[in-house]
């Protein structure tokens, strides 16, 4: 297992994930380990593009499994999306003599590694971290057990004061093009709705449902609405029920980047140290151009175009349970 690979370039892009700095140690402790060196990129592809590059060894790296956020910090580039920004960039990777890179992020992040790869053949592979687990090709990515488990503890409170009040919550969670979250934050804050951008039940079919709650004698309810919803987003939704009847008390609880933030899960330390090593040994086996994922808990390496525009599609079990549990 070895190839000609000496110094490796680490960085962080796209929306931040908990979990991140738990990817960065494992990245820069495995070079160590292999007796490689290792440099962090800051700010993702615009610290390449301006040489914002720093020296990383084994105790640069300690003290920050635990935090969220990254030590690397992270943009999303516009500048790398055209041939200019490209080739600053590798000018940079070249005059710090990297021989390969690892970027941690989701599909934007991908798509840029990817086409930098075909321009320029630098040895690379991608680390999914995004908290939407919207990325195919892996059964997680870093940061959505630690974002879910924040959705549920805020859904927790929330289901306090709406009891307290008999009150209709709609609490939009994150997720443009994802419902993870939302699905599992719901199922496992017992959400008497989930409405997901892959597939959701109609605005009728949700006042009916809010409907049945009134003939049963049901108190409060707790709607759970994944940003991307296709009918309408929290507020909207809530607007629309208002249009329609006098009889709900409705309030609207927006989580937005509060998900983002906190210290990461075990589940995503783990997944995080599993991908980091898992990554760096990817490129001493000339796994080029590929996302390291795990799959029934084993390490898998996967090809830009089986993970980039496919969806990571919800099973249809958590969709019929979330449709039963609704009553
Ligand atoms: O991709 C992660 C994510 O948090 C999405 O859920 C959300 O739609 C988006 O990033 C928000 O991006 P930004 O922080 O750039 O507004």
């Amino acid at each position: 297992m070895d190839n000609k690979i000496s110094k490796i370039g680490v960085f962080t892009s796209g929306g931040d994930a908990p979990g991140m700095n738990a990817a960065i140690r494992a990245v820069v402790r495995a070079c160590t380990y292999y007796k490689k060196s290792c440099v962090g990129i800051m700010r993702g592809y615009e610290g390449m593009i301006e040489g914002d590059i720093m020296k990383l060894d084994a105790r640069s790296v300690g003290n920050i499994i635990q935090r969220g956020g990254t030590i690397l910090k992270s943009a999303r580039s516009k500048e790398f999306r055209t041939a200019e920004g490209r080739a600053k960039a590798y000018d940079h990777i070249k005059k710090q003599g990297i021989d390969a890179l690892i970027a941690i992020g989701g599909d934007g992040t991908f798509t840029g590694l990817n086409k930098f790869y075909q321009e320029y053949n630098i040895p690379s592979i991608c680390i999914p971290g995004t908290i939407d687990n919207d990325l195919a090709g892996t059964d997680y990515t870093i940061g959505y057990d630690t974002a879910t488990n924040t959705a549920v503890e805020a859904i927790d409170r929330i289901r306090d004061t709406a009891l307290s009040h008999n009150r209709l919550f709609f609490i939009e969670v994150m997720g443009r093009h994802s419902g993870y979250i939302a699905m599992n934050s719901g199922i496992a804050g017992g959400a008497a709705a989930i409405i997901c951008p892959e597939e959701s039940m109609s605005f009728d079919e949700l006042y009916a449902l809010l409907g049945e709650g009134v003939k049963t004698n049901k108190k409060s309810n707790l709607i759970v609405v994944a940003e991307g919803s296709k009918i309408g987003g929290a507020h909207a939704l809530a607007q629309q029920v208002a249009e329609r009847t006098d009889y709900f008390d409705i309030k609207v609880t927006v989580l937005g980047h509060l998900q983002r933030g906190g210290t990461p899960t075990y589940f995503d330390r783990v997944l995080a140290s599993q991908m980091g090593v898992g990554a760096v040994e990817g490129l001493f086996n000339n796994e080029f151009d590929t996302m390291v994922g795990v799959r029934n808990r084993k390490i898998v390496y996967n090809k830009f175009d089986d993970v980039v525009g496919k969806h990571h599609d919800i099973d249809d079990e958590s969709f019929r349970i979330a449709k039963i549990l609704s009553i």
